[in-house]
């Protein structure tokens, strides 16, 4: 088994090669002056299972290409299987055209993954209008989830814990984590404007006031959906606030805004690599692959 990664995921592929005692090996990514693609693979694939640890932040177009690419050379080079392992699958929230005209950006990812990759595993990707990946993947695709490692982060370093969803998606998280914790949860009624506005409310109050509140979403990108919550939970009189996110993308100014509206603590997975990233998802990632 050779593991190897297109650059975003180099750390958790490092460690999973460890785990897995398998061969970590670099590929040599880099783009000719024009910018079309250079890559290439520094060991032998033939009859090889590989496995590309690629998670598509940042840069999720261009890691879909470098994936893509990747994959196709894997096996002109002769790889037996083409495993990816997307910590973080990038184009999930566009699963609908909501305006007519709109790419299905989701369709278009998983169309070039499917021709070019034999089975991907992720880590709660954004499902939301699709009930399961086999709406978009005729590949074999596994969704798994950071639910127990924010579970147990929760358990050993919250003291008061209450979690909130901020918003209806998020509950599917909020809750199974509040329920492995064993503490009260509830979930805000977000409206979204804009990818840049939203505002929400509370629908079910739960007592906040002294309470450690954790807000726990799977991708926090803006930082705007977290900054809706930590108003309210502030308002309510809450002790502290941490907010997790699964996938920490964190854009424009997202940690220090959040931080200025309350948040106490902002953490994530290593599904992304950033200093952040506290919450370690890497034992999944190898019970997964050990499984099958
Ligand atoms: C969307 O429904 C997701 O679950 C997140 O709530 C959203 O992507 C967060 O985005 P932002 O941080 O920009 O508010």
């Amino acid at each position: 088994m050779i593991i190897t990664t297109c650059g975003n995921s180099t750390k958790l592929a490092k460690a999973l090669a460890v785990k897995l005692q398998a061969r970590y090996s670099p590929l040599t990514l880099s783009s000719f002056p024009d910018g079309d693609i250079y890559l290439k693979f520094n060991t032998r694939l033939k009859g090889k299972k590989l496995i590309i640890v690629q998670s598509f932040h940042p840069h999720s177009d261009q890691s879909l290409f470098d994936v893509v690419f990747a994959a196709e050379t894997a096996k002109q080079l002769g790889a037996k299987k083409v495993i990816l392992v997307a910590p973080y699958l990038a184009y999930m929230r566009q699963d609908k055209m909501f305006n007519q005209g709109e790419c299905i950006s989701s369709r278009v990812m998983a169309k070039l993954l499917n021709n070019s990759v034999d089975r991907i595993i992720t880590i709660d990707p954004h499902l939301h209008r699709y009930k399961s990946l086999k709406e978009i993947f005729t590949i074999p695709a596994t969704k798994m989830t950071a639910n127990s490692v924010i579970a147990d982060y929760v358990k050993s370093k919250v003291r008061n814990p209450v979690i909130i969803g901020p918003d209806w998606e998020s509950f599917q998280w909020a809750e199974v984590v509040a329920k492995q914790v064993g503490c009260p949860v509830t979930c805000l009624e977000k409206t979204r404007f804009s990818s840049r506005k939203v505002t929400s409310k509370m629908k079910n109050p739960i007592p906040i006031k002294g309470k450690d509140v954790v807000i726990v979403d799977d991708i926090i990108s803006t930082g705007n959906t977290i900054i809706q919550a930590a108003k309210k939970a502030k308002k309510a009189g809450a002790k502290s606030i941490t907010a997790i996110g699964v996938h920490g993308i964190f854009v424009e100014n997202a940690i220090p805004r959040m931080k200025k509206n309350g948040v106490t603590r902002v953490l994530c997975t290593n599904t992304i690599e950033r200093k952040e990233s506290k919450l370690d998802v890497s034992d999944l990632i190898v019970k997964e692959l050990k499984r099958r």
